[in-house]
Formats: structure tokens, C-alpha cells, sequence
């Protein structure tokens, strides 16, 4: 399997949990960069990694077959486009880049190549948001009339609560919405089939100034921390709003973004509603699809490879009953990528989120920020 072995560029929250998943699927991580030598060596030595980089450099004269890149925001787009002009296959987590200027190059850039270019929208690869997309392209859902949800978590709730994505300069000009409205973007749009055409914004930064720590702050890690200094570091970027949408079928739809309510972990809802059925499917409970029917009764459909379509049972890697979560769905992930590189199966539509899809969620960032701005609708140009 050494032909298919990578490298791993991050080593914070996704750093660790991208390679967890590709040694689930049996693929080598060759090596792994931090920010420096010393928190390579650290997450080489923890977990377990033969090569700890000195640098980008080294990655790319490395002969790994792709990098996965699990840095902040900011150095996706230069450490992308090195890594597919070196030859390499790029995983990339979300958001592709900071502006859809720098997206549009990487596109281009992959398809000049011909290389694999993903963005890791891994809730795609949830068992039944794949059973929800093949119950819609099966015509079961009928016409789609409405998409409605949310996206909302609790950990930037105070101000004292800190990180990198609170900066526009460290994350981009949006925040929740990039940070996590573009996963549900990314679902509903992949789910239905539909493309987000319109969009009509309102966001709130809670936090104007929040009170940055002095020295290291771990990501999402939901772990007591001592905090001994601050300091006063002001911020521009939201922490929840609404956003109106309108598809391009006609359908109408909407979305609430928040990092600040109480409670609400890591919870992304969806409801989508046809002429026929509606759907509606929640992250904090993955293995249930509700299916909602006006003239007979409702169902509540549980994730049972037995239950759901090829399309669903080919995510599903254990038995009905044994419940499948967030770590799943990044194995399932980088499957769909490295079987299309392998090209078991030539002309096959790849299942990952690609460079052209994460070019169309940056173009939608902007587009909610410039409604929001003026205050009126705004057309989405990808
Ligand atoms: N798909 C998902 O569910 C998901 C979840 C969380 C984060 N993300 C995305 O993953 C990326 C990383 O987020 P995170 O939460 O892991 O952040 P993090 O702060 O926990 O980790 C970032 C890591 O990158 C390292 N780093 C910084 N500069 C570097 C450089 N120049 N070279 C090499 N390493 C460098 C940091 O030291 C740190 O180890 C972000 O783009 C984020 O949006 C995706």
C-alpha cells in the first residue's frame, strides 16, 4: 500500500483526526507537518508517525502520492496550489480558501493537472444524508418546494472564548458561515441536487471584542483550560445570522448559523420538503432519517444496511444498531478519494466535494456577506 502514502499538514484538531481515518482505511501517513519542528516531532511521536517535516518543502519533495491539509484557513490556498504544481493530489479541509479569487485558481489549476482535488465536506458521507439524496434523485420526495436548517454549536459562546477564526485576517471575512454554514450548504445543495441561487443576509458579530489568551489555544476541544492573561483583540466576523435562500428550481429556504447558543454542541439540521414526502435528518442523531408523509403515517428510518439504497449501504461499514458518527464520515471521505485516484471506476462522478464545489461555497460566502452589507438580496455568480 506504500504507493498510496501521504502526508498530513496540521497537526491541531483535524491533524490527528484525518489520520486516524486514513490508517482506518489502511493508507500510510507518511509524514506530518506542524507549524514547526517541534509540534511536528510532538504529533509524530503521539501518534505514531515515522516523519515529523521540517517544512512545506520537505512535503513536496516527499514521495507521497497526496497531502492532506488541516492548516488554518489562510494557507489552504498557497500550500493547494504548491501541492498540485509538485504533482500531488490535494485533501483539503473547508473552506477551499479566503476568497473566491483564490479559488478559482485552484480550480483551474486541477483541472489543467488532472490531479484529485477534494474539499473534506465530509457530512456528505453521513449513511443517510446519503440515503436522503438518493430518496430525492429516486423521485420519491417529488419536486422540491422548501430547504430549511441550521448549523449551531455553543463554543464561542462568551467572550472569553478564543480562536484563530475569530479573525477575518486568520479565517476569513465570514465566520460561521464559512466555518460551518458551508457544510450545510454544501449538504443540502449535494443532497437535493440544487444550487443555491440567491440569497438574502443577516448577520450579528455578539462579540465585538473578545479576550484572546496569551499563548496556545487548542481548537474545539471542549477541555477545561487554565487561562492566566488576555488581551482585548477586536472582531468582525459573526457568530450567528439568518440567510434566506432561494434555489434554482425555485425553491425557497433557510438557514441559521450560530457558534454562540447554549447547549447546542455541534448540531446541523435539515429539513427538506417535496411535493410528495419531506425529509429531515440531524447530526447529533446521524442514524435516523425522518420521513414525514401527509397521507399515511410518518416513518423514522434507522441507519440498517438492510433499510437504505446501494448508494447509502456502500457509506455503511457496520451493522444496523451499531451507530456510525463523525469519524465515520472522514473515512468515507478519503475512500471516495483515493478510489478515484485509484480509478476503480473511470467516468464515475466523484462523491467528495471538488474544487469546483468548494470554489461554489467560497462565491456563496461572499455573496451572503455583500447581501448582509446592503441589505438586499443577492444574486450568486459562480
Ligand atoms: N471537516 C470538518 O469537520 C472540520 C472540523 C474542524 C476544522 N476543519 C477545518 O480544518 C482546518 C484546521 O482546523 P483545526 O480546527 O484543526 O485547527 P487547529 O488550530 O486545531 O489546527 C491547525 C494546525 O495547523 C498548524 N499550523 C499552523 N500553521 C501551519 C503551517 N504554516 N504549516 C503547518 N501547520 C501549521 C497549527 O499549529 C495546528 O496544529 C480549518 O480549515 C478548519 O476549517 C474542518
Amino acid at each position: 500500500m506504500t504507493d498510496r502514502k501521504t502526508a498530513v499538514i496540521g497537526a491541531g484538531f483535524m491533524g490527528p483526526a484525518h489520520t486516524e481515518a486514513l490508517r482506518r482505511l489502511g493508507i500510510p501517513v507518511a509524514g506530518i507537518l506542524g507549524a514547526d519542528r517541534a509540534e511536528s516531532e510532538s504529533a509524530a511521536k503521539k501518534l505514531g508517525i515515522p516523519r515529523a517535516y521540517g517544512s512545506y518543502r520537505e512535503v513536496l519533495e516527499d514521495d507521497v502520492l497526496a497531502v492532506h491539509l488541516t492548516t488554518p484557513n489562510k494557507f489552504h490556498f498557497a500550500m493547494a496550489k504548491e501541492a498540485l504544481e509538485a504533482g500531488k493530489h490535494v485533501l483539503c479541509e473547508k473552506p477551499l480558501a479566503m476568497t473566491s479569487a483564490e479559488t478559482a485558481v485552484l480550480v483551474e489549476l486541477a483541472r489543467k493537472t488532472g490531479l484529485a482535488a477534494a474539499v473534506n465536506y465530509n457530512m456528505r458521507f453521513y449513511p443517510l444524508a446519503v440515503e436522503a439524496r438518493e430518496r430525492i434523485r429516486s423521485g420519491e420526495l417529488g419536486e422540491v418546494y422548501s430547504v430549511v436548517g441550521s448549523y449551531v454549536q455553543d463554543w464561542l459562546l462568551y467572550p472569553t472564548d478564543y480562536n484563530w477564526r475569530v479573525l477575518a485576517g486568520e479565517g476569513g471575512a465570514v465566520r460561521a458561515i464559512g466555518d460551518i454554514g458551508t457544510h450545510w450548504m454544501d449538504l443540502v445543495q449535494h443532497i437535493t441536487g440544487l444550487k443555491i441561487a440567491e440569497v438574502f443576509a443577516d448577520l450579528k458579530t455578539v462579540h465585538p471584542v473578545r479576550k484572546r489568551p496569551k499563548g496556545e489555544v487548542e481548537t474545539f476541544s471542549g477541555k477545561v483550560r487554565e487561562i492566566r492573561a488576555t488581551e482585548d483583540v477586536p472582531v468582525s466576523t459573526e457568530d450567528c445570522g439568518s440567510v434566506l435562500l432561494r434555489f434554482d428550481n425555485g425553491a425557497r429556504g433557510c438557514l441559521w448559523v450560530s457558534q454562540t447558543t447554549a447547549g447546542r454542541k455541534n448540531c446541523l439540521r435539515c429539513e427538506i420538503a417535496g411535493s410528495g414526502e419531506a425529509l429531515c435528518w440531524d447530526s447529533e442523531t446521524p442514524n435516523e432519517l425522518w420521513i414525514g408523509r401527509r397521507d399515511r403515517a410518518n416513518e423514522r428510518l434507522l441507519k440498517d444496511p438492510g433499510l437504505v439504497s446501494e448508494a447509502a449501504r456502500a457509506v455503511i461499514g457496520y451493522p444496523g444498531g451499531h451507530n456510525e458518527g463523525y469519524p465515520d464520515t472522514f473515512k468515507q471521505s478519503f475512500r471516495a478519494f483515493y478510489e478515484f485516484i485509484a480509478g476503480n471506476d473511470p467516468g464515475a462522478e466523484p462523491g467528495f466535494a471538488t474544487f469546483a464545489e468548494g470554489h461554489h461555497e467560497v462565491v456563496l460566502c461572499e455573496a451572503i456577506l455583500k447581501s448582509h452589507r446592503e441589505g438586499c438580496w443577492v444574486n450568486v455568480k459562480s
